[in-house]
């Protein structure tokens, strides 16, 4: 059974690291509903890898470095932001909240963070634009159908989103085994979706593949992604990509940004942690690219790792819906502040005032005696 959305109005008592909102709504949540969340695909090796990944690595800190003056500024898109810290796209946030987007959305304008509304949001994107700030972005979903997905990106643009980010790691998605050992059953009603038409059943071959055949045939392709960026005056970011190569490539076409990401152990299980492959994706990309990090944050010491490993800019996802569940919009609020004094507290302990000099911090790997990476 789904659980029930909490509706706190305040923080609770004992939030004393923005960790302590994964705690606690391990600890409120109805247990089918947390496996869901917190499950990756299938076994969920990558999803624990995230986390692992981050715990694993340390930080050679620089003491007697000036950091008063220091900031956590960055310039991304165009725009420059007080943090590097966006919400990530989430769906179906009603499961978290009655005021499922509303509630993330009206977080991210009040903390002046990036809020990305999911083509599978509880809400619609005209909904959730009413509540949001200037800084939002749209991530999309190819449908099968082109027309609708031209349609959805002229809502968007229609609706003041500034960006466009195209998910691409997971044209299927296998369930978390977590998740379907608990019984939950996602919802199947997809706001933004409505009004187009449901995909066609796939004629196939004897002998075709169910899956290669049937369920990717309408799965994107580069050849997709550059009919996209002809589509769309907005930006284009690309999240879901891991490999140097597809980066570089995708550069190459001319998209304004990457996302290292695995969809939080969602997509492919047994691909590495982000926090992993960002050195290798940067490198190729080379330093000017933008590259934005999601996957297995969950302190702003993370967010230090992610941006000295190459990033300039991260998502979070479970993070949000766990403050969303327990506290509603204060909670993501809070959740956000508490990340950024933590980036804070962690730059300021290392030696870094910026985030440039972040970026040049050495990442070491612990319990291998400190040797640099
Ligand atoms: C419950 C849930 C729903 C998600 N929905 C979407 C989605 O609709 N679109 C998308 O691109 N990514 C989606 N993601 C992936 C996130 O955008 C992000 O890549 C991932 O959560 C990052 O890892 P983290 O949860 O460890 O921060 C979802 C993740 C979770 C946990």
């Amino acid at each position: 059974m789904n659980q029930q959305p909490l509706s706190l109005h305040e923080i609770p008592t004992g939030v004393r690291c923005s960790a302590d909102y994964v705690r606690l709504a391990s600890e409120k949540m109805d247990p089918a509903l947390f496996a869901y969340v917190d499950g990756g695909s299938g076994p969920g090796r990558t999803a624990d890898e995230n986390l692992s990944a981050f715990a694993n690595l340390g930080i050679l800190p620089r003491p007697l470095r000036r950091v008063s003056g220091g900031h956590t500024r960055c310039t991304l898109g165009g725009r420059e932001r007080p943090h590097p810290i966006m919400l990530a796209p989430v769906g179906s946030q009603a499961l978290f909240h009655a005021d499922a987007e509303r509630a993330s959305a009206a977080a991210a304008k009040a903390t002046d963070t990036c809020f990305i509304a999911s083509t599978m949001a509880s809400l619609t994107l005209e909904e959730v634009a009413e509540v949001a700030g200037p800084d939002r972005w749209f991530q999309l979903y190819f449908q099968p159908d082109r027309q609708a997905t031209r349609d959805i990106v002229r809502r968007a643009e229609a609706a003041g989103y500034t960006g466009l980010v195209v998910t691409v790691d997971t044209p299927i998605q296998l369930p978390s085994h977590r998740a379907l050992a608990a019984g939950f059953v996602p919802p199947s009603d997809m706001a933004n979706l409505r009004d187009y038409p449901k995909p066609a059943a796939q004629d196939l071959e004897p002998g075709e593949s169910d899956i290669l055949s049937g369920m990717m045939r309408g799965a994107p392709t580069l050849g997709d992604i550059d009919w996209l960026a002809q589509e769309t005056t907005l930006p284009l970011w690309v999240k879901g990509i891991l490999h140097p190569e597809d980066a570089r490539e995708l550069v190459m076409r001319g998209v304004s940004g990457i996302v290292v990401s695995n969809h939080g152990g969602r997509a492919l299980d047994g691909a590495p942690a982000s926090i992993s492959a960002i050195a290798a994706v940067r490198a190729a990309v080379g330093e000017r690219v933008p590259l934005m990090l999601d996957s297995g944050i969950r302190s702003g010491t993370d967010v230090f790792k992610a941006i000295a490993g190459g990033a300039d800019a991260v998502l979070v996802g479970r993070l949000q819906a766990y403050a969303l569940y327990v506290a509603g919009a204060l909670g993501v609020a809070h959740m956000i502040k508490l990340l950024r004094q933590e980036l804070e507290a962690c730059m300021a302990l290392s030696g870094c005032a910026t985030l440039a000099e972040v970026r040049g911090t050495d990442l070491v790997a612990l319990g291998a005696g400190g040797r640099a990476l």
